[in-house]
């Protein structure tokens, strides 16, 4: 749909803004630009619809170089929204959100109604708003107008350089899941540059990260949660919400006891049978000196030799155990104990033993988990 083929933007000064942009955006994709203040969104953005030309390089819109089209025509089909709002003043709202359609030659009746919709599309009640001048609202509205304003002759292309910046927190909330909304339903191709890693990560299907005039990444949320480019990305995503979806379900380190039976290969049967007996459990858990995890052993094992005189722990031990990395999610810990017959899952950093999930630590790790998450 829009496609930047080795694009470069050496502004007069001699200020190189855009170095070798190579962008696909598919039709119907929501694409976010972000990345620090200067690093070329606006630039790369403004290209689109040829408000800025590049020193080198193509643009395509459905194949077409647009370097051949008519600017205004093309702009025509290609909706805008700046930070800066950019109502006319001397229009009121309505015939503001009407230019477009009317410039394409809509009819009356087909604009007006749009106008309605659009307002009732982002909270403001038509009657009230239509015929008030830009002035005459708060900074906050006068920005849904600008958003609604272009999407009202219902363009191919949008374009939308921080078009929330100066919104509240509701608002803004709320304009993120109408943009998923209308996204969703009507399928417009939409290109939003943001400051906000999290309104990026709501609203995106790729994220396109730049630095210094570069795309450093460009991928899904997903992808770049997951596997962040590098640690220019990483930084801007931040640590903490990096971990915040890690701890997002309980983890078998939080439904783990910490108080383990444990016992040495090189012990007799007796002596483990007698520490089952002491510690009240049904196994014991095989360590070497290290608290390295080495195996399982079972009371029913026990038993079964427990006439052979010359048998060690490390002769009857089952070594061969699912066990679980303490970073394991809920579901694998609920798997384990619904396929398999044990009683409890050994928990590992590395191959050290760090807990133990039984049934009943499983439950109460839950209902501490659960706890914590109160406000
Ligand atoms: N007309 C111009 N002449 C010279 N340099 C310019 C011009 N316009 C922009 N620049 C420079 O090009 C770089 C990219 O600017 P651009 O507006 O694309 O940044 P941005 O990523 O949108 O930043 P912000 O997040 O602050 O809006 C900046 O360093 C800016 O100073
Ligand atoms: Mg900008």
């Amino acid at each position: 749909m829009i496609r930047f083929e080795n694009v470069w933007k050496q502004y007069d000064d001699g200020f190189v803004a855009l170095k070798n942009i190579n962008l696909e955006i598919q039709k119907g994709e929501l694409v976010t630009l972000i990345g620090p203040s200067g690093c070329g969104k606006t630039t790369t953005m403004r290209m689109i619809n040829r408000l800025i030309e590049p020193t080198s390089g193509t643009i395509y819109i459905d194949g077409q170089d647009i370097a051949k089209m008519n600017p205004v025509e093309l702009r025509r089909n290609i909706g805008y929204v700046i930070q800066q709002i950019g109502l006319f003043p001397h229009m009121t709202i309505a015939e503001n959100i009407a230019l477009v359609p009317k410039l394409k030659k809509w009819e009356p009746s087909a604009y007006q109604k749009r106008v309605d919709e659009l307002l009732d599309l982002v909270g403001l009640d038509p009657a009230t708003f239509k015929h008030r001048y830009p002035s005459e609202l708060s900074g906050g509205q006068q920005q849904r107008v600008g958003v609604i304003r272009a999407l009202a002759a219902e363009p191919d292309i949008i374009l939308m350089d921080e078009p929330f910046s100066a919104l509240d927190p509701i608002s803004r909330e709320q304009l993120q899941e109408d943009i998923v909304k209308l996204q969703e339903e009507i399928q417009k191709t939409i290109v939003f540059v943001t400051h906000d890693m999290d309104e990026a990560i709501k609203i995106a299907n790729r994220i396109a990260i730049m630095k210094d005039g570069e795309i450093v990444q460009f991928a899904t949320p997903d992808q770049i949660l997951r596997r962040p480019a590098n640690s220019f990305v990483r930084g801007f995503i931040g640590e903490n919400r990096l971990a915040q979806r890690q701890t997002a379900v309980p983890t078998a380190e939080d439904l783990m006891s910490h108080s383990i039976a444990t016992v040495s290969p090189k012990r007799g049967l007796a002596e483990a049978f007698r520490f089952m007996k002491e510690k009240k459990v049904d196994s014991l858990i095989v360590t070497d000196k290290k608290q390295s995890f080495l195996g399982v052993v079972t009371l029913k094992e026990l038993e079964k030799h427990y006439h052979q005189e010359h048998l060690l722990v490390a002769d009857i031990a089952d070594f061969d155990v699912t066990t679980l990395t303490k970073d394991a999610d809920v579901t694998d810990v609920a798997e384990i104990f619904h396929q398999r017959d044990v009683s409890a899952i050994p928990v590992l950093d590395g191959d050290r033993l760090v807990g133990v999930i039984t049934r009943s630590s499983m439950m109460r790790g839950l209902a501490e988990w659960e706890f914590q998450k109160q406000p």
